[in-house]
């Protein structure tokens, strides 16, 4: 049984913690010798403070209601003003001819008033619909701003670890010097897993991907701690704080050594165990790549790069993942169940891949030589620009301006990768050119992390300038997703932890029925239209012996 399975004893963690110090004070002493080496102390790498987000409300009728609703307390109210006036949406309704006005509250509507007059709002894939308010971090995708509980995304990358960040997420503060030593050291105590995990780990296919053993492994951790699952203990458990930031720890703590485990098992090397005196992402390098050295030590400035990357997509509001982590939630399923459930849907391509994509894509355009075509490829929709566009962002992406920095800091220790060449012309022809000026496709942070894990390598040994031989081997892409996961279980965690705080009835959005009319039930001796079923190669297959021998393409399709 691992030692660290029934041990927090941490019940001064608060839920707000700006009201309540989570610090006692007798472990104020841990030693202050957890220094972060920036690579940011050149000023030039940091983005000048974006102007805040003071736009008042789009100006509204101002009239006597038919409809009132409650006004919501709303976490965004710190840093938008509070809505002195109230403001309506005036909807005339033509089957009726009545008006109605709907109150807008937060640059919101509540749909709820919708299904008084028996309509839906149809949103396929939720492009326009807030399902939960939340104050934990806030994007302006026309201005390119990224803020984590009000900081900029350019200051925190600046000065803080990736740790600290986790904690200002989690709690929404950011920790005093006593507060971060405290977190750190409980954080780090979980870093170990129970054997019994690890030889579960162990038992997946040489050739794994490490993807599905990190999310299964995080479903696995469920059945490893009983006293943490609410099938077994009932819902109730979690309004215990302690309970809650125990799970925090071990969260944290494992998730860097499941993904060090699924890349070793990948290499086909043995797992390494916890180097807890390390920090949280030197460990983890660690973890990745000791042999047998005694004395091993991650590249410091790799590992704060990493720690860097690791900052940058700790959050994005309401992603994909994120919004499967708070639809998991609300069922009150335990935190590990939840954390497989949002790191499986990151496993996507469409999420968590795309940086392979955007590698993938630098590979095969070459050379700087062969972008004007690339280009004209893109732009004649025969291809896409990988690590281009976003949903949300349509001008700069804040975090990819970053990692262009970052990207030169490791280029300087690691050597120059000429993809990077290849990428900042593709940037500079495709930002200067009318489609994507038209369309506002900028570099998201796909189109640079992908190129600085491939140029990392193992950023493993002291003098990273001496390597050992075939050095640098390069994370397998299909790790790269991995690294994300690290990173957003931070996100996710303070999403889940903000929704124990702010409950959210169990998720159940409607769907818009298109489907058959109500129909008799026929029998199956009389059902004919065997043509028309998804299964009908098959089924022909099946009864071939009433039909006429299946043609080559038929047997290829079945
Ligand atoms: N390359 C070429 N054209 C593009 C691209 C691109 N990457 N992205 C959008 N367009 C064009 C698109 O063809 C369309 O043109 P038109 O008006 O002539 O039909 C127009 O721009 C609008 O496209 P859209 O698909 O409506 O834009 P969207 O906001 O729905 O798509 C996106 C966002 C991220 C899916 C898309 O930009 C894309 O596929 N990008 C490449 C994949 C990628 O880098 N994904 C990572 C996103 S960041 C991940 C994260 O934040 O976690």
């Amino acid at each position: 049984m691992s030692p660290s399975l029934f041990d927090c004893t941490f019940p001064y963690m608060q839920r707000r913690p700006s009201q309540n110090t989570p610090i006692e004070a007798g472990l104020a002493d841990i030693g202050d010798n957890l220094q972060i080496p920036s690579l940011f102390d050149d000023a030039s790498a940091a983005s000048p403070p974006a102007a805040t987000d003071a736009t008042p409300p789009a100006a509204a009728t101002n009239t006597n209601s038919e409809t009132k609703t409650k006004r919501m307390a709303s976490p965004a109210e710190s840093h938008r003003g509070s809505l002195k006036e109230p403001h309506f949406l005036e909807v005339t309704d033509h089957r009726t001819g009545k008006t109605h006005m709907v109150p807008v509250e937060e640059d919101t509507i509540d749909a709820g008033i919708f299904a008084q007059l028996g309509l839906s709002i149809y949103d396929n894939g939720y492009l326009n619909t807030a399902v939960c308010r939340s104050s934990i971090s806030y994007i302006d995708g026309d201005k390119g701003i990224l803020r984590y509980r009000g900081y900029e995304i350019e200051d925190l990358a600046k000065h803080s670890s990736f740790l600290e960040v986790s904690y200002l997420l989690i709690f929404g503060d950011l920790p005093t010097r006593e507060q971060l030593q405290v977190w750190e050291t409980r954080v780090m105590r979980h870093t170990f897993i129970h054997e019994n995990l690890v030889e579960y780990l162990k038992s997946f296919r040489y050739d794994a991907h490490p993807m599905g053993m990190v999310t299964s492994a995080l479903s696995a951790m469920s059945t490893f701690h009983p006293e943490a699952n609410t099938a077994l203990q009932g819902e109730h458990i979690y309004e215990d704080e302690t309970m809650v930031n125990k799970q925090i720890f071990r969260c944290l703590g494992k998730v860097p050594t499941l993904a060090a485990c699924a890349y070793r098992h990948r290499i086909g090397r043995p797992y390494n165990t916890p180097s807890n005196e390390l920090g949280y992402t030197e460990n983890f390098l660690y973890m990745l790549d000791r042999l047998s050295e005694n004395n091993y030590l991650p590249n410091a400035k790799l590992a704060r790069a990493l720690d860097v990357i690791f900052i940058l997509h700790a959050d994005h509001e309401l992603n994909c993942s994120t919004a499967a982590m708070r639809q998991m939630t609300s069922t009150g399923v335990d935190p590990f169940i939840c954390l497989s459930g949002a790191a499986a849907a990151l496993y996507g391509p469409s999420h968590g891949g795309a940086n392979e994509a955007a590698l993938k894509m630098l590979e095969e355009i070459g050379s700087v030589e062969n972008i004007p075509s690339f280009i004209e490829d893109v732009k004649a929709k025969k291809r896409r620009l990988m690590g281009f566009g976003h949903r949300v962002y349509k001008s700069y992406d804040p975090r990819a301006k970053i990692l262009k920095n970052i990207s030169e800091e490791v280029f300087a220790i690691m050597g120059r990768n000429n993809l990077i060449d290849i990428a900042v012309e593709l940037e500079r022809i495709a930002l200067s050119d009318e489609y994507f000026i038209k369309r506002n496709l900028y570099p998201n942070v796909d189109f640079y992390s992908g190129i600085i894990y491939k140029a990392m390598g193992f950023p493993v040994c002291l003098d990273a300038k001496k390597p050992f031989p075939g050095f640098p081997t390069p994370f397998p892409t299909d790790f790269f997703p991995v690294l994300f996961c690290i990173a957003r279980t931070s996100g996710w965690l303070a999403h889940w932890h903000e929704q124990l705080q702010n409950p959210i009835p169990i998720f159940r959005p409607k769907q818009a029925y298109e489907g058959p009319e109500p129909r008799k039930y026929v029998d199956i001796s009389q059902r004919t239209e065997l043509e028309k079923s998804p299964l009908d190669l098959q089924a022909k297959y099946l009864l071939r012996k009433n039909l006429p021998p299946m043609t080559d393409e038929e047997l290829a399709k079945s």
